[in-house]
């Protein structure tokens, strides 16, 4: 391996600088050239490609965001616009292609490796935590302190008003950071879309939490559950007729500046990454699993789900007694 080229795509995550600057600088460690390419698959279809040494990833470890930018590309979904990327790389002379990114991501990294043989290793960057093979996925750990901060400052205006606030955080089809936020947060009930729980139980639940004489409480939804916090929040209010506030985190969770567990696990991944291209390992995302790197094949990663954590998910439940 002579060259490789790196990317972000999808949804950005706290962490993916400092897994850009791992995967820049295990790079160079190893003699190997690195192409970057600029907004995602979007910029690889049209040609958004420049060399990065290890001085052009110079304090970026601590940034929030991702310099080398990022889309959702529609074009990419096409075998159009991805024989333009593969056309691009081969131009490059690249032998191998890392993508930073979630499920929409890996899905693209697979076809471009399926219909043009173009190695690809992907690295798990998405704050929604929700991909098979690894215990945690870059950017969840910020996102957790980002919504779990907010939480706090709600609760300080919620209790202060006695009020209940049911409190919006993201995860398109996922819990995990619900699940998280809820213990965490001292949250009386959490909604997610991995449980059918029905909206009306939320009655009850405030119901008893006014009967044991509690004066507010906080509900966690995760975005993905059917019809979000709105829905939980119109059910109270029609149910209960108790004063309800509904606020939604929305991206202000994909910001910030990444926590250490993001920027060790970005800089651990971005560096299996270049040792995974290296060993002729293709079509995979490297993970961490208990601890320890692992390599998933990038299908995988979207046809298995993830649970959430169940022990927490009841945790949740037995602590808001
Ligand atoms: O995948 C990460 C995520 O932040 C999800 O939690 C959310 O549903 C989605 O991206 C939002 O995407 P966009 O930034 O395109 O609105």
């Amino acid at each position: 391996v002579r060259r490789i080229a790196v990317l972000t795509s999808g949804g950005d995550a706290p962490g993916m600088n400092a897994a850009i600057r791992a995967v820049v600088r295990t790079a160079s460690h190893q003699g190997i050239e690195v192409v970057g390419v600029r907004r995602g698959f979007a910029g690889l279809h049209r040609g958004e490609l420049g060399l990065l040494g290890p001085r052009d990833v110079a304090n970026i470890i601590q940034r929030g965001g991702t310099t080398l930018l990022t889309a959702r590309s529609r074009t990419w979904r096409t075998p159009e616009g991805r024989a333009l990327g593969a056309k691009y790389l081969r131009e490059w002379d690249v032998d191998g292609l890392v993508v930073i990114g979630g499920d929409g991501s890996f899905h693209g990294a697979h076809y471009l490796q399926e219909e043009h043989g173009i190695p690809v290793i992907g690295i798990p960057g998405t704050i929604d935590n929700d991909l098979y093979g690894t215990d945690y996925t870059i950017g969840y750990f910020t996102a957790v302190e980002t919504a779990l901060d907010a939480v706090d400052k709600l609760r300080d205006t919620g209790a202060s008003h006695e009020r209940i606030f049911v409190i919006e955080v993201m995860g398109r089809h996922a819990g995990h950071i619900a699940v998280d936020v809820a213990v965490a947060g001292g949250a009386e009930e959490v909604f997610i879309p991995e449980d059918g729980k029905p909206v009306s139980d939320v009655v009850q639940t405030v119901q008893e939490s006014v009967a044991k004489g509690k004066r507010g409480s906080i509900i966690i939804v995760a975005e993905g559950y059917a019809g979000g916090a709105q829905a939980v929040g119109d059910a109270i209010t029609a149910g209960t007729g108790l004063e309800t506030r509904v606020t939604i985190l929305g991206h202000i969770q994909r910001g910030g500046t990444p926590v250490a567990s993001d920027r060790i696990l970005a800089s651990r991944l971005g560096e299996a990454a270049v040792f995974a291209l290296m060993e002729g390992r293709r079509g995979e995302m490297v993970g961490t699993t208990c601890g320890q790197i692992t390599h998933t094949p990038l299908h995988v990663t979207w046809e298995r789900s993830k649970d959430v954590n169940r022990d927490l998910y009841r945790c949740a439940k037995t602590l808001s007694v």
